[in-house]
C-alpha cells in the first residue's frame, strides 16, 4: 500500500488536507512524494493550462483524453519510480477523478473512460482512495477560483458526487468516505489513520 488518492468534488477540500498528511507523514520519516492531477511534470501542466484554460468549447472526449494523457505522462515519469524506489505516493487526484467527472459528470461512462486510462497506467493505479465527501453546493461556494470545468456549476457537480458515491459503492475494498464538512484537524486526522490501518 503506497500510492494513495485523495478525491472529491470541487471545493472539498483535497489539497489542503493532502498538503497536511504529507507533512504529518514526513514528520513520521516516511519518503513522502506529493503530486497533483493534472499536472505533476512539464508536459502535464503544459495540458493543464488546454483543459482548465481554454476558451473554445471542448469535447467530452477530448477532454477524456487529455487528462488521461497528462496522466499517462505523470505516472511514467513520476509515480512509478517512486513507487519502485519504495516512496509513498500521496495524490491529489487520480484516476477516479476522471471516472467521476468525464464518465458521470460528463455522460461518457465510467467504463468508457477507464479504457484509456488503463491502457496509459498499466499497473499504476491507487491503492486506497480517500474520498473527501462534502455537499457539492457547500464544496463551489468553498472555491476561491473557478476554472473551466468547476465554473459548469451544481448540475455537474452533484453527478459527479453520485458517481463517486458509486465508485466507492463498487470498489469497498479500495475506497474510504470521508465526512470533510467538519474542522480540517478531525478530517486530517481521519486521514492519518485510515492510511495508517491500510499499511
Ligand atoms: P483541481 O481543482 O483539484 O486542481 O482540479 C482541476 C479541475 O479538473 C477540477 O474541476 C476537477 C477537474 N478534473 C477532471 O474533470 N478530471 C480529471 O481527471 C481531473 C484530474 C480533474
Amino acid at each position: 500500500m503506497q500510492y494513495v488518492a485523495f478525491e472529491g468534488v470541487d471545493g472539498a477540500g483535497k489539497t489542503t488536507v493532502a498538503t497536511l498528511v504529507a507533512a504529518a507523514l514526513i514528520r513520521d520519516g516516511l519518503d513522502v512524494v506529493m503530486v497533483r492531477e493534472p499536472g505533476g511534470t512539464a508536459i502535464g501542466e503544459a495540458v493543464r493550462e488546454i483543459l482548465l484554460g481554454a476558451r473554445e468549447s471542448m469535447m467530452a472526449r477530448t477532454e477524456a483524453l487529455l487528462f488521461a494523457a497528462a496522466r499517462t505522462q505523470l505516472a511514467a515519469e513520476v509515480i512509478e519510480p517512486a513507487l519502485a524506489r519504495g516512496a509513498f505516493v500521496l495524490s491529489d487526484r487520480t484516476v477516479y477523478s476522471s471516472l467521476a467527472y468525464q464518465g458521470g459528470g460528463r455522460g461518457l461512462g465510467v467504463a468508457s473512460v477507464r479504457e484509456p486510462n488503463m491502457w496509459g497506467l498499466g499497473s499504476v493505479w491507487p491503492d486506497l482512495v480517500i474520498l473527501l465527501e462534502v455537499d457539492p453546493e457547500a464544496g463551489l461556494s468553498r472555491e476561491d477560483s473557478s476554472d473551466r470545468i468547476s465554473s459548469e456549476g451544481l448540475a455537474l457537480m452533484q453527478e459527479v458526487a453520485e458517481t463517486y458515491r458509486g465508485l466507492a459503492d463498487a470498489e469497498p475494498g479500495r475506497f474510504r468516505r470521508i465526512d470533510a464538512a467538519r474542522d480540517i484537524e478531525l478530517v486530517v486526522s481521519e486521514c492519518l489513520d485510515v492510511i495508517e490501518a491500510a499499511l
